[in-house]
């Protein structure tokens, strides 16, 4: 764990966690694990904003008391009851004398909930704030940003924004800042977070987005990843382009396959695609981190989903991907649907309104091949996308 000080009496508590391979469970799958983010403020009263990781607490506790040398902690803010940050809770509060506890009105409830104990909450509302000395805090509900508990803490004087998960990344770094590790990766990441975390949720950003656009911030330091300083602007940028649906020139296709067949056509889509001008993600569903294809799917205006026949329905795995997509609210989606098959074709109309009601809107009939695509299916299969994409422009 690095402890890191902000300025004379905000310090950093930071867990890198290079272990982690699921994010929230197995819908967000990692390659390099994620970090923990706490905030401890020396003022005359001593506040912590969130706990971490139950797993971590042991080391935690002797690296607080080591900053704290010796004084209790005044102040819990609870600005997200999920237990990678509220998963120390009661070892905080049981242990350094915490006398009080802030949250929202769900994170209240949540939080009995979860810990079954009758901690004395006090419950927040937006533009409340707490003076702890020098320094005075200021809360925003940010509900289903990405639960209905969370919240974000603003420190007035120094105007920094304790995000939690909003804006947070999976970035496993010692580095403060998104500067100094390099903000296109960061924002990567970023992205990605948002296409699996926040994004069935973006109605709800865009108010929240509207509400800091009347403070100034200086720096946001998520519960997750790397802070932000000099990238503010755009790292919340982005957060209202992701919000509000913005799609660029980019079609993503994905299938799954059984013997090759609808890996075909995927291949002669992603040609015609590319040949229209567009960006173009091909993924078979089963052989990629699904956190990666939604990260793609998030901005693409464009989605073709592909499937063999199976058992007179889609693969299971695009099935089970097509929820996710359905899950996720996406907005401003067009796209097209294909597939081989082989007795049975009963799979298309399946397919077809699945992916509709998935909120894709479909900009021409399926395309179906029946076994082996031969040349000239594939040569009328590109010709149909290349004039299906120069009439949608
Ligand atoms: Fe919603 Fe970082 O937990």
């Amino acid at each position: 764990m690095v402890i890191k000080k902000l300025s004379d009496k905000i310090y950093m508590f930071r867990q890198v966690d290079w272990e982690l391979k699921e994010f929230h469970g197995p819908i967000y799958p990692l390659d390099n694990g994620t970090t923990y983010n706490s905030y401890l403020i020396l003022d005359e009263q001593v506040t912590l904003i969130d706990t971490m990781e139950d797993e971590f607490m042991s080391i935690f506790k002797i690296k607080l008391r080591e900053v704290l040398n010796g004084r209790d902690i005044d102040n819990l803010i609870v600005n997200h009851v999920e237990p990678d940050h509220s998963g120390g809770f009661l070892d905080i509060f049981e242990n350094f004398n915490v006398k009080n506890v802030y949250t929202s009105t769900s994170g209240k409830r949540s939080m009995q909930k979860q810990f079954f104990k009758d901690v004395e909450y006090t419950k927040v509302a937006t533009n409340e704030t707490l003076s702890i000395g020098e320094y005075t805090l200021k809360f925003f509900l940010t509900p289903f940003v990405h639960w209905p508990d969370n919240m974000v803490t603003y420190l007035v004087e120094e105007k920094f924004l304790f995000s939690n998960d909003a804006f947070g990344q999976h970035i496993t770094s010692t580095h403060t800042f998104a500067n100094e590790f390099g903000f296109g990766r960061v924002l990567e990441s970023a992205k990605e977070y948002y296409a699996n975390i926040v994004l069935p949720y973006s109605d709800r950003v865009v108010p929240v987005l509207e509400a800091l656009s009347n403070i100034e911030i200086k720096a946001i330091f998520p519960a997750h990843g790397i802070a932000y300083k000099d990238s503010v602007p755009l790292i919340i940028e982005e957060y209202r382009k992701w919000a509000e649906g913005e799609v660029v020139k980019k079609a993503v296709v994905i299938y799954d396959s059984m013997w090759g067949n609808s890996k075909t056509i995927s291949l002669t889509i992603g040609e015609a695609l590319y040949d229209s001008g567009l960006d173009v993600k091909r993924f078979q569903i089963s052989k990629m981190r699904s956190s990666t294809i939604m990260k793609e799917i998030m901005d693409a205006k464009y989605i073709f989903v592909g499937t063999g026949n199976h058992n007179s329905t889609m693969i299971p795995s695009v099935a089970d991907f097509i929820e996710r997509i359905s899950g996720s609210r996406v907005k401003n989606k067009k796209g097209l649907t294909f597939g081989s098959y082989g007795w049975s074709k009963d799979f298309a109309k399946k397919l077809e309104s699945r992916v509709s009601e998935a909120g894709i809107e479909l900009i021409g009939e399926g395309i179906y091949v029946n076994y082996v695509p031969t040349e000239e299916d594939l040569s009328e299969i590109y010709n149909k996308i290349i004039n299906i994409i120069e009439e949608d422009k």
